[in-house]
């Protein structure tokens, strides 16, 4: 049983307020979740119940505080409540809007995480551990994409695409992919000191030189590999990218990149030159959410060799992933908890990714707290991906740190891709 529920204002990896949750258990027992938020959202993506006003830039969160008080505190406790669907069934009923713009995503999604880790414990199993049964997945180890290049709205330079990443897919264990990226995130840092005389970071913690086009950042990221000791291609430590492109579309049917702008076609024969001159293993957003004939086409072109994450595009949500599959969009689906409001639609979307032949890769936000959640939820899922930005800065390595903490309890545990 859940004794009691209490929400806090914190602050988030941008100085901006968020939620956390604290549930106290029958037993004693705390358990906490926090909510992240996004920088570059998804039109469709659930809603954060925001006050508006002056007080912290509009961005204060004290209406949805009070609604934890007034609405999810009393029915949420004092009754039993048997399985992490019951109680986000139970949320969504209370909230009853589409996407939670009542009580706010923010304080749901921070409440679902926390019911989440409430039954881990009652069932006296790690988090992960849990997550496994209840999704029937066999839990693996996943590569971190650690993005170490930061454009988009993430950052101040006039770089477009928004992450630039490192994969390493050929190594051994957690624990060796988190030293191949610190290697290579270091080598970086030389490289861009020397050349731009800044170490100015983006939102997750990757360098946001004053470059602006894919193919400074990408050479940067080469020489850095090969500067670290490393081989760089799709199956050794390979590059990903997520353009975000929904942030340099134009209504008309265009994208805008430094200087050009290329329609659809050429938007693909670009994507298809960068993947033949550069060891990209995954392009997320490559195209708008709604530039569909976008989406098809690259897939058409790359989709046989090249991984292909819809984010903005499927906003985790299950009957968006399972058309996009049917509709031939893309081979991959990004997993972001607070898209969707809720731990157990989180798990229907890699479930209905799962059933449609696609590859999940779990997410951050670029507003992150310490919340380690997506770490368990990776490794439970199995899904053999995660992004969690560079490995630096505290709310980032939280998630890398929490990966290698379970692997070295459970040294059994498979790591890499599926
Ligand atoms: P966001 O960026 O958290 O700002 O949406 C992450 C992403 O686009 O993957
Ligand atoms: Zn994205």
């Amino acid at each position: 049983t859940i004794e009691a529920i209490r929400g806090s204002r914190i602050l988030d990896s941008r100085g901006f307020p968020t939620i956390r949750v604290h549930l106290e258990l029958g037993d004693g027992t705390i358990v906490t979740g926090d909510a992240p938020a996004g920088a570059s959202t998804g039109a469709h993506e659930a809603h954060e119940l925001r006050d508006g006003g002056t007080t912290y830039s509009g961005r204060d969160v004290s209406q949805a505080l009070h609604l934890l008080e007034t609405d999810v505190a009393p029915m949420l406790t004092g009754q039993s409540w048997l399985s992490i669907a019951q109680v986000d069934a139970a949320l969504a009923h209370l909230d009853g809007t589409l996407g939670y713009s009542r009580l706010g995503a923010n304080s749901v999604v921070a409440t679902s995480i926390a019911a989440a880790r409430a039954f881990a414990s009652a069932a006296d199993l790690p988090l992960w551990r849990w997550i496994a049964d209840v999704t029937g997945s066999s839990p693996r180890l996943p590569v971190p994409h650690f993005n170490v290049l930061n454009g988009g709205a993430h950052a101040a330079n006039a770089l477009d695409f928004q992450e630039f990443m490192i994969a390493p897919v050929a190594a051994s264990s957690m624990t060796d992919a988190v030293r191949i990226g610190t290697d290579v995130y270091h080598a970086l840092a030389s490289i861009v000191r020397d050349r731009y005389k800044t170490l100015g970071l983006g939102d997750e913690g990757g360098f946001a030189p004053p470059i602006s086009t894919p193919e400074e950042a990408l050479d940067m990221l080469v020489e850095a590999i090969q500067a670290a000791g490393y081989e760089p291609g799709t199956d050794t430590v390979a590059v990903a990218l997520d353009p975000a492109a929904n942030e340099f579309f134009h209504g008309d049917g265009t994208y805008k990149i430094a200087d050009r702008t290329l329609d659809r076609t050429e938007m693909v024969s670009y994507y298809q030159d960068l993947t033949k001159s550069y060891p990209i293993r995954s392009i997320e957003d490559g195209f708008s959410e709604d530039d569909h004939d976008g989406w098809k086409a690259l897939f058409g072109a790359v989709g046989d060799r090249v991984q292909l994450v819809g984010d903005d595009l499927y906003v985790t949500d299950p009957a968006r992933i399972r058309a996009g599959g049917k509709d031939g969009l893309t081979n991959a689906a990004l997993i972001k908890p607070n898209q969707i409001g809720t731990v157990s639609r989180t798990f229907d979307a890699i479930l209905a990714a799962r059933e449609t032949g696609m590859a999940s890769m779990v997410s951050h936000r670029s507003g992150e707290t310490i919340d380690t959640f997506i770490a368990d939820l990776v490794v439970g899922t199995g899904t053999g991906q995660i992004k969690s930005g560079a490995p630096a800065r505290g709310e980032r390595v939280a998630k890398y740190n929490r990966l290698t903490e379970i692997e070295d309890t459970n040294k059994a545990l498979p790591y890499g891709l599926i």
